[in-house]
């Protein structure tokens, strides 16, 4: 078995962070989010993984390499433009060729990886398995038409849907897929739909089975999927803490703190990541926050946020929350007169101030 593996697309609902950075490259608990994804894959048995770039994307195999680390073979797939997820399987045809496969969104994070899915996969012998999860939202997913145990019917983002049983990312084919993805046409956005693909099977009798995670599972498109999936990762941390912490600091829950890290007269209370050499000072770091290395917070508070590598965060007064920080950033107490708020911000930068 292969899997397949995206880390393409657009990215638009993650902007500012993505008009510089891949959004798979995106920390979670200060692990890269791919990183997740590359680690289930490897946890099931799989070996070989091709990942699907954007054209020229450099930046995901400068960080994952040949994937040594992971105990993979990675093979990096360029699409030409994000054409659909439809795309992706059809110019992954010659990397696949007819082994089954784990078709895996990148952006996906989930609790416990992919090992029951793949056994079930094995085990019921269908064309494609897909993982259904049940959602309060199911019209921004495809969405599972469920009889007798069987899928009879998918729609991809339907306004009367018929279930709340959401299509995840996480789908497992035999080579038949293939022959759905050549056949199917793009859809009105100009995409090769993968619900397309799955409805093609339905059509011409091929078995499609499925799983349903009982556990969680997020799909991390907007900022607040980021800070939830943050959130889910950091609670299943086990505590590790290097690092210096004085006297005066408390250091309460499940906290992992890196090396170099200086800990002076704070109060730290996990579930909580903090990078290598960052230095907090007279600081409040509460839960669900993940702190990238080389950051540098004094005199400020914050929970439920993720600062990438390498910001500070300087004698800010009011407690920050559920704030996403690209890498280094900078937010800092206005010092000279007059007293006001200065801005230098990216194209679609987002500010809430009182
Ligand atoms: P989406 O989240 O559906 O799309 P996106 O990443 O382009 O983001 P946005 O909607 O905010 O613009 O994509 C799901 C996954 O599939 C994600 O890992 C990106 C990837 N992808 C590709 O690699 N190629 C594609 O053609 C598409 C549509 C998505």
């Amino acid at each position: 078995m292969k899997a397949l593996i995206t880390a393409g697309g657009h990215g638009t609902r993650l902007r500012p962070i993505t008009h510089t950075q891949n959004k798979h490259l995106i920390p979670i608990a200060n692990k890269l989010m791919l990183g997740y994804a590359l680690e289930y894959a490897h946890d099931a048995g799989i070996e070989e993984v091709g990942i699907i770039i954007n054209e020229k994307d450099k930046s995901i195999e400068k960080a994952f390499g040949n994937g040594d680390s992971y105990g993979l073979k990675i093979t990096y797939i360029e699409q030409s433009a994000p054409l659909g997820l439809g795309h992706v399987v059809k110019i992954a045809e010659p990397f696949i060729g007819s082994d089954p496969f784990v078709f895996y969104l990148g952006d996906n994070i989930l609790v416990g990886g992919i090992n029951k899915f793949v056994d079930e996969f094995q085990s019921n012998g269908s064309n494609c398995h897909l993982v259904l999860s049940k959602v309060p939202d199911p019209n921004r997913f495809g969405v599972a038409e469920v009889k007798d145990g069987k899928i009879i019917g998918i729609e991809e983002k339907p306004s009367n849907p018929k279930s709340n049983l959401a299509v995840t990312g996480i789908y497992i084919y035999d080579s038949h897929i293939f022959e759905a993805v050549n056949n199917i046409k793009p859809s009105a956005r100009g995409e090769l739909e993968i619900s397309d693909a799955h409805q093609y099977l339905l059509e011409r009798g091929y078995s499609i089975t499925y799983s349903e995670i009982t556990g969680w599972w997020k799909d991390t498109g907007k900022p607040s999927d980021l800070l939830e999936a943050n959130r889910l990762v950091l609670d299943n941390i086990k505590d590790n803490r290097h690092g210096n912490i004085d006297s005066l600091s408390t250091v309460s829950g499940r906290v992992i703190i890196g090396e170099g890290a200086e800990i002076i007269d704070s109060n730290i209370r996990g579930p909580v990541v903090i990078g290598n050499n960052v230095k907090i000072e007279g600081a409040y770091v509460g839960p669900y926050t993940a702190v990238g290395d080389g950051c540098i917070i004094i005199n400020s508070e914050i929970e439920y946020s993720i600062l990438m590598n390498d910001c500070s965060i300087l004698n800010i007064s009011r407690r920050i929350e559920a704030s996403l920080l690209g890498s280094d950033v900078q937010l800092l107490r206005s010092k000279s007169k007059p007293i006001t708020h200065r801005f230098i911000l990216g194209d679609q930068s987002r500010v809430e101030i009182d």
